[in-house]
């Protein structure tokens, strides 16, 4: 069960980019849970429909909208749709984004360009929609997600950029339109195993590599961020904007040349049943 209040969010609505899988679905989930109507958003529906199939809860409900975030005209349509059909729109989640693994001297102009496109420019046109169509006159929550890309992102170096900007470009939003009753922020989640990421990178083992590195000794849960998320999407977060919130167990501090932490287990994973009457869902391998 989320750790936030029954009906928190009961009457909002909100659009989470890529809400279909991995943390963007971990979003998806604890907002519906808290009563909010979401609209999950990618470029293939396929993906969206099995999310909305899964998500069913009896107080809410999630709709799926196909729109690729890199063409300023579809994200154009899918906000003013998600106004129309919902009367407005309360909260944004840029989570929708990725990147493949590469040397810098092995990338292509295009998958360079490509990622930046998807990255930087998408959650460029979804925040400026959001606040033309709605947020300049009725206030609003805006969380980006971005990476652990603060020393650098080796062989993702493309992606380490699009989150630099992004932060970057937070932190002027924060202050231009906190005079419109706009919140945003940034959540920078560090190494979180999900199966989607997991088949994303195929034998690279991305996990099990960056496991040493983690100060708890583990990778995160998609619901560890996604608590996260909704912290800074919630009243309670009234007076934070421009901020960035690692969820990382302090892994972009850690150098283990400097101090090594010994294998433990004393920061234990935070997860829970989406559906209470459901079986434990199957354990991540932590
Ligand atoms: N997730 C990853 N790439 C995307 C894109 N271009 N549009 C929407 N969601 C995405």
């Amino acid at each position: 069960m989320s750790v936030f209040r029954h009906g928190l969010f009961k009457g909002k609505v909100a659009l989470v980019t890529g809400g279909g899988t991995g943390i963007g679905k971990a979003i998806t989930e604890e907002l519906v849970t808290l009563g909010c109507k979401v609209v999950i958003a990618s470029r293939k529906m396929d993906r969206l429909s099995k999310a909305v199939e899964e998500l069913s809860p009896k107080e809410s409900k999630v709709e799926a909208k196909v729109c690729n975030i890199r063409q300023e005209n579809e994200v154009k349509n899918l906000i003013s749709s998600i106004i129309k059909e919902n009367g407005k729109l309360d909260f944004v989640v840029n989570n929708g984004g990725g990147q493949f693994l590469s040397s810098v001297s092995n990338m292509s102009t295009k998958g360079w360009n490509a990622v930046i496109d998807t990255n930087l420019n998408g959650t460029f046109h979804v925040c400026k929609e959001a606040y033309h169509q709605w947020m300049s006159s009725h206030g609003g929550a805006i969380v980006n997600i971005t990476a652990n890309m603060f020393r650098g992102m080796p062989m993702m170096a493309h992606s380490g950029a699009a989150r630099a900007a992004v932060e970057n470009l937070t932190k002027s939003l924060a202050v231009e339109w906190a005079q419109n009753g706009v919140r945003i922020n940034i959540v920078a989640p560090g190494s979180i195993y999900s199966s989607t990421a997991k088949s994303h990178y195929g034998d690279h083992d991305l996990f099990g590599n960056s496991r040493p590195g983690i100060p708890a000794k583990r990778v995160g849960t998609p619901q560890e961020v996604s608590s996260a998320v909704c912290f800074l999407l919630s009243p309670g977060a009234a007076f934070i904007s421009g901020a960035t919130l690692r969820v990382d167990a302090g892994a972009s501090l850690y150098s283990p040349q400097m101090y090594q932490i010994p294998e433990h287990k004393n920061l234990p994973a935070y997860e829970w049943k989406f559906k209470e009457d459901e079986e434990e869902k199957p354990k991540a391998k932590l």
